[in-house]
């Protein structure tokens, strides 16, 4: 039968003779609970627990326990809200050891599992009319494997319940059933499922696991082609017809889940040219709509580089989910550098510094968080950047929190032979893991970073082992320091970007000193934005705050208006040497990181750049046109201060470049824009899609 598909579907004989093998993932992700969050990380995941997303069960009634049941909402169990929430607060109760979050998904997975039907069927359309498209399910399996890698007494159940809903999801594909527009274009997140069945749990069952995922991929949208140079958009969407006649195909949210598909298919196909489309897919998207915050801009669909556009907050979790997946998948240096570059930039600067407001979509430069008129976003609402419960829709409340807790439990992998282990994100850790042999291995990495250069790792083993540290692109000069060893060089694998260290039985202490240079990055009409290691660095705009909005149920639930009350038009002198940069917490050995760290004059790092005012008029009310070219200088040139793009909330972060600056100072970038030629729409019949 499988046979007959994939030659129907011009797979080639080398995927069936395979014999239903999954290709290996370079590294492995850690059973949740094996990594924990320390220092100001620890703190930040503690913000988080104490605000919104620690507390949405008890109030917000897409989540709240009495909406579970009645099937009736669209957001209803497992359609999208109670399997986003389950997704994020299985991980992020087991890294705060919270015992009220850790009962409430725990009975969220009881309620799931008792309540499956005698079909296979998980969710509430039994005995209803309602049609059973199969999406709303996945988020909720990550969650199920996950709390399976954590507890695993709950093996057996969650496994019987899979592979029934495996047979029945297979059927209803055979069938031409349950693939509406959301199930077509996140597919990947069912096959991800199915490889972790296949990899630990298979029973028996590779030809139907295999057979189910090759018929996701061809129900769905194909990504080799959506992120093909032939039909990639390299610009806004807007005004473009989708030629896959599937306009969710240029969906912001679903293209940071559909970076999965290809890492996902090579499993299956073996084939090279799916880990070339991935490495593509990659560098289109940061290309044409990549931001300095390390994400990209799609207001609802693809929006191009201009700074006043949009990058959705599902957007900016589930792209830091992605890249981290494709790091283990294909090991290449640029997925880690970026996911680290999102999440201590655009994911912080898009929520409150208590974390109980959220906007819909952020700006590069935001002038003020309110209700527009014009609106820039063309296709989601006016009030897409203010700070509030649920702004826009509400996905994205439900789904912000797998953000932190995702970037921890991927923070350390372990070699496809769990001999060696990896340690990828830079930031305070503990590890405590088992590697290969029963060798116990005890990680605390001690640092500020990214608000210092330095990192303190120490290590206790039972046996030695391969430890491997990313050093990332932006580190220049760095060195290392083994127990009382000689300082050395970095020296990490070209691809990987790591760095071997072997650890001997017992005790080992590692220094790091990972400094990095000021980088300029230019961005359209000749502004520039400015960068030091993972951070961006912004101006951060002195705000007013306004609640407009309170939730009658929960009274930290406010709708939070935000408006300048200070010069934010300013123009930059490019040449890096007039910058400097300057920590706080250097030399300071009592320093300690205020909380929560992602607010107004919070962190302890800052650059020091020439300034001058210019004038820079506002787009309908609030906000702000492209940055001036050249602008002329309206008084003396100043020193003003940048901070972490994360810290602030109303920022300028692409400046306008004054007229004496040399350009042939600046330095070139050395992230992903670069291409001196203007984007090129493609041929598509330029009307407005239905
Ligand atoms: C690999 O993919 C390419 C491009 O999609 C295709 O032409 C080729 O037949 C595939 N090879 C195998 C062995 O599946
Ligand atoms: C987790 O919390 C429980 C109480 O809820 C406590 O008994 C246990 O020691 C805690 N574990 C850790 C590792 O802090
Ligand atoms: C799309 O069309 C509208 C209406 O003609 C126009 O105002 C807008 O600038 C166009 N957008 C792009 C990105 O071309
Ligand atoms: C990814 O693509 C880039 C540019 O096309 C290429 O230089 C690089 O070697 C590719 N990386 C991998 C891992 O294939
Ligand atoms: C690392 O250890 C050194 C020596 O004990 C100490 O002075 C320094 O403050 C530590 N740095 C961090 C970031 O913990």
């Amino acid at each position: 039968m499988l046979r007959a598909l994939c030659a129907l579907l011009g797979l080639t004989s080398a995927a069936i003779a395979a014999k239903f093998e999954l290709s290996p993932k370079k590294f492995l992700t850690l059973p949740l609970g094996d990594i924990k969050p320390a220092g100001w990380l620890h703190d930040q995941l503690q913000v988080q627990t104490d605000g919104l997303a620690g507390h949405m069960h008890e109030f917000y009634d897409l989540v709240s326990k009495s909406d579970w049941i009645g099937g009736d909402s669209y957001y209803s169990y497992l359609e999208e809200a109670g399997s986003y929430w389950f997704n994020a607060m299985v991980p992020n109760g087991v890294l705060m050891n919270n015992s009220i979050i850790n009962e409430k998904t725990q009975e969220f997975l009881e309620y799931v599992l008792e309540n499956q039907d005698a079909t296979g069927w998980l969710g509430p359309e039994v005995d209803t009319e309602k049609p059973r498209c199969l999406w709303g399910r996945y988020p909720f399996f990550f969650g199920a494997i996950q709390m399976v890698e954590y507890k695993p007494e709950l093996t057996a159940r969650v496994v019987d319940a899979l592979h029934k809903f495996v047979k029945l999801a297979n059927r209803m594909l055979r069938n031409g059933e349950g693939v509406d527009k959301w199930a077509a274009t996140r597919w990947e997140d069912f096959v991800l499922t199915l490889q972790w069945l296949h990899d630990f749990h298979p029973r028996g069952e590779e030809e139907l696991l295999v057979d189910t995922m090759v018929r996701l991929k061809w129900s769905g949208v194909p990504w080799e082609e959506v992120f093909s140079e032939e039909y990639f958009p390299t610009g806004p969407v807007e005004n473009l017809t989708n030629p896959f006649g599937l306009e969710l195909s240029w969906h912001g949210v679903n293209m940071a889940e559909g970076f999965k598909a290809l890492p996902a298919t090579y499993r299956f196909t073996h084939n090279q040219s799916d880990i070339d489309a991935a490495n593509l897919s990659w560098d289109l998207m940061f290309k044409y709509h990549g931001r300095p915050s390390g994400a990209y801009a799609a207001d609802e669909m693809l929006a191009g580089l201009e700074a006043v556009r949009g990058t959705e907050l599902c957007l900016v979790v589930e792209a830091m989910f992605s890249g981290s997946y494709l790091y283990q998948v294909i090991g290449d240096l640029k997925y880690a550098d970026r996911v680290e570059r999102m999440t201590y930039n655009a994911l912080p600067a898009t929520l409150t510094a208590n974390m109980w407001g959220r906007q819909y979509l952020q700006q590069q430069n935001q002038v003020a968080a309110q209700n527009m008129s014009p609106n820039p976003f063309p296709e989601d609402g006016p009030y897409s950047n203010v700070f509030g419960l649920e702004p826009n829709y509400p996905c994205c409340t439900v789904n912000f929190p797998q953000g932190w807790p995702k970037f921890i439990t991927n923070a350390f992998l372990v070699t496809s032979d769990k001999k060696g282990l990896v340690q990828l994100y830079l930031g305070p850790f503990e590890v405590q893991t088992t590697l290969n042999e029963d060798n116990l291995v005890k990680v605390s990495v001690e640092t500020f970073y990214p608000f210092g250069d330095n990192l303190n790792i120490t290590i206790t083993a039972t046996k030695s082992y391969m430890h491997y540290i990313r050093v990332p692109s932006w580190i220049v000069g760095g060195s290392m320091t083994v127990n009382d060893g000689e300082k050395t060089g970095l020296v990490p694998d070209e691809v990987t970007g790591l760095l071997s260290v072997t650890i001997g039985k017992g005790l080992t202490k590692i220094a790091l000193h990972y400094p990095a240079k000021i980088v300029i990055e230019e961005r359209p009409h000749g502004s520039i934005a400015v960068h030091r290691g993972p951070l961006n660095y912004a101006f951060d705009i002195p705000r007013s705050e306004k609640i407009i909005a309170q939730d009658p149920r929960e009274p930290h639930a406010v709708d939070l208006q935000m408006g300048p009350i200070g010069a934010w038009e300013y123009a930059l002198d490019a040449d890096p040497a007039t910058m400097s940069f300057h920590n706080e917490a250097e030399n300071d050995d009592h320093y300690k990181l205020p909380s929560p760290i992602f607010d107004s004059g919070k962190p302890s790092v800052s650059i020091a750049v020439s300034a001058c005012s210019i004038e820079w008029p506002l787009a309908g009310d609030m906000f702000v046109t492209s940055p001036p070219e050249n602008p002329e200088c309206l008084g003396d040139v100043k020193t003003i201060q940048l901070v972490p793009f994360g810290a602030t909330k109303l920022r300028i972060s692409e400046f306008p470049v004054f007229a004496h600056s040399e350009p042939s100072l600046r330095v070139g970038n050395s992230y992903q824009i670069g291409d001196d030629s203007e984007p090129v729409q493609k041929p598509f019949n330029p009307t407005k899609p239905n």
